[in-house]
Parts: structure tokens; sequence; C-alpha cells
């Protein structure tokens, strides 16, 4: 069932490419529901987006968003040029046999269930739309900013490489991190740390199973700069009975930190970048979107996608009094002072009793 209908999308997506590729003149365009795109192929996306929004995310910037997120990142970058891989390509999907079995993808199950009758609903490869739900994903978090979102991807040929390597783990240090990164895209440390912005909007069920919807800072439904705020603080304790694989300790309760988190935000290769986006979502918004839509284009030549940008609509920004601030019960001397080169900015703490995060 599943293999007719990408067959079909195959076929359909074929003729799409052949008809407005790159080599086309792009044509402005006015779709059926009177949106402008600057391209007629983009009209397609309209229909997906105003399903997914209340089918697929219930509107909100919630599990759904957030597992969406995560899974554009691990389909993305299963690519390397020396051991292969088709980067964004929706082998993570088509492959699920293969590539669920590799542990960094533990948890990705229920997203790929969930995307998975869109995809055949609306006859679109399995790689555009990993990328274009992760797109819509952050239109629904207040304070994130706007992805692209480019078509065309072909079906993908094969499984990424496995089971270990590609996606990086939890408990791997930076320079392991931070080759894999340059190795899949060309990313520089700070656009690993401009992609870690996501874990704004996220959280772990798999670290330690035993508290599923840990967050991983205390404003997960909202894309602020609290994750770089808070992951600097002091670790104090585990918000489950005993660490999971790549945890250390987080600073508030009920929050999870991963060990990969914490050492970017001490190593001397990404500790300035990490502190200069605290309470820097200008800077975030930059970094984030030019490493994102990198990343959601990796396996692939520019020349042979087009540009639907404009079919992801804006996040709302962030309600006014989300301003970046020191957990309740947090203060300045809590954080843990790595950058060589500058102090870390100082934040107000919020009043009240020590902050206690609930799970998502
Ligand atoms: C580069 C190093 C990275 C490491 C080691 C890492 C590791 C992890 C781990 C261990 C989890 C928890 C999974 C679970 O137990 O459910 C997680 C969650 C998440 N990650 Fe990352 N990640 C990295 C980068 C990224 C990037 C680049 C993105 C997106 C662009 C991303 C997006 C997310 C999201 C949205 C979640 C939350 C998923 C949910 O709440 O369902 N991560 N990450």
């Amino acid at each position: 069932m599943f293999l007719k209908s990408l067959s079909t999308a195959l076929v359909i997506f074929g003729a799409i490419r052949s008809a407005y590729g790159a080599s086309t003149p792009k044509k402005r365009a006015t779709c059926a529901g009177g949106q402008t795109v600057t391209n007629e192929a983009c009209c397609a996306w309209f229909p997906v987006l105003e399903d997914i929004l209340p089918n697929l995310f219930d509107n909100e910037c919630g599990d759904d968003a957030h597992g969406a997120l995560r899974l554009s990142f691990h389909d993305a970058v299963g690519f390397s040029p020396s051991q292969g891989g088709g980067g964004a390509d929706g082998s993570i999907i088509v492959f699920s046999d293969t590539e669920l079995t590799f542990p960094a993808n533990a948890g990705l199950d229920d997203p790929i269930d969930a995307e998975v009758p869109f995809i055949q609903a609306h006859n679109v490869t399995p790689g555009d739309f990993i990328q274009f739900a992760a797109a819509v994903s952050l239109s629904l978090c207040p304070g994130a900013p706007q992805a692209g979102f480019m078509m065309g991807r072909p079906m993908p040929v094969a499984p990424a490489p496995g089971p270990d390597g590609l996606v990086p783990e939890p408990f791997d240090n930076v320079d392991v991190i931070l080759a894999r990164m340059a190795d899949a895209g060309g990313f520089t440390p700070t656009d690993v740390v401009a992609l870690l912005a996501s874990h704004s909007v996220a959280g772990a069920d798999t670290v330690d199973p035993t508290i599923p919807g840990t967050p991983f800072d205390s404003t997960p439904s909202v894309f602020d700069t609290q994750v770089f705020i808070e992951v600097q603080l002091r670790g104090t304790q585990f918000p489950g009975s005993q660490p999971g694989q790549g945890e250390v300790m987080s600073a508030v309760a009920g929050e999870l930190r991963l060990q990969s988190d914490h050492l970017m935000a001490r190593d001397s290769a990404t500790s300035c970048a990490w502190q200069s986006f605290a309470g820097n979502l200008p800077a975030v918004h930059t970094a984030f979107t030019k490493a994102f839509n990198k990343l959601a284009i990796i396996g692939h030549d520019p020349a042979n996608l087009i540009d639907c940008s404009d079919v992801i609509p804006a996040a709302p920004p962030l309600p006014a009094n989300a301003g970046p601030h020191l957990p309740a019960g947090q203060t300045q001397n809590d954080i843990e002072q790595a950058c060589a080169t500058a102090p870390f900015p100082t934040f107000a703490a919020q009043p009240g009793p020590a902050t206690t995060v609930p799970a998502m």
C-alpha cells in the first residue's frame, strides 16, 4: 500500500520536476486558495499545509511538532561523502526497517507513524514531506524563525549507513559531533550550536525511559533562548532516579540535560558561540535559519529543487512576558562561565519558589 503510493508520488514528482525545475524560468502564480507563489508547483503544498496544521500537529508546538523537527535532522544527517547515504531523502521512512534499528534513532517510530498517512494522502515524496513538516512545525512554536522549504527530492534509493556513526549521540564528545557535522554538510561549530536552538522546543523520551517527555528547558512550547541559558547553569540533579546514557545533571527540577549540550556550552570550540545566543533571539534566528535550510537539502543539488519557502507560515512572536531569564531559584553565580573572551550576559531570575518543569 505504502509502496504503491510512493511509486505514484515518484511519477508525479518526476513530472513536476521536469515541468517546473530550476532550469525553467520562475513563473509567479496565484494558487486556488488565492495565495501567491513564485513557482506554480508550490501551490500543491497549500492543501498539505492546511491538512497537517490541525490534523498532524493539533495546531500546537507540542509532541508532534517536536518529533517532526527531530525527524528532519535524523533523516538529513544520514549522509557522508565517504560512507554514503542520501541525506534528506526520506530514507528514514522508506527504509525504516533498517534505520530505526540504529540506536541514535530510538523514539522516531512515533513521528514516522504519524507522518506516513499524510505522505500517502498527498502523494508527495517522504524526503520532501519530512522537511516540509519540520518547517511547518516551527511555525507553530512562538518565537521560531521562518524556515525555508525546497521541494523536489526524489525517492531514496538506499538506507543511510549504520548502525552507528552518522547520527550524533548525546554521549559523543564535542570533537566527534563537530567532525560528523562538518562531514555531513560542511557545518561550522557555530552552525552546530545554532542548530541546537531546536532543543529549545524539545525533550527526551528515551534517554531516561522511566520519565518520557522530560523537557530540555523550562519553556518547551516556545522557541526562545532559554536552553542556552539553562544548560550553562551548574547541574545539581537528575530528573529521574538515575541518569540515562548521555545524560548529565541539570540545574532545574524536571529538566533533562544532554551531555552533548552540556559539553557544547563548555568546550572552547563552541562555548563563545553558545553564550552569544543566550538572550539574543535575533542572532539565533539568523544563524539557525541558515544552518537549518542547509540541513534540509543535504544530499541534493539545490539547482534541482524548487524554492517553495513562500508556503511556510511565520511563527507567532514570543509572548511579551517571555523574555530571557534565570529560572526562579537560580542566580548569576550559578552560571558556569566557559567562554574565555567575554562574560556570560546577565539575566534576572524569575520571582517565586524554585522552578519545577512539568513533563511535556
Ligand atoms: C548535534 C547533536 C545532537 C544530539 C547529540 C542530539 C540528541 C538528542 C537526543 C538524545 C534527544 C532526545 C531523544 C529522545 O530521547 O526522545 C533529542 C531530542 C530532540 N532533538 Fe536533538 N540532538 C542533536 C541535534 C539536533 C538538531 C540539529 C535538531 C534539529 C535541527 C534536533 C532536534 C531535536 C528535537 C526537536 C528533539 C525533541 C524531540 C521530541 O521532543 O520528541 N537535535 N536530541
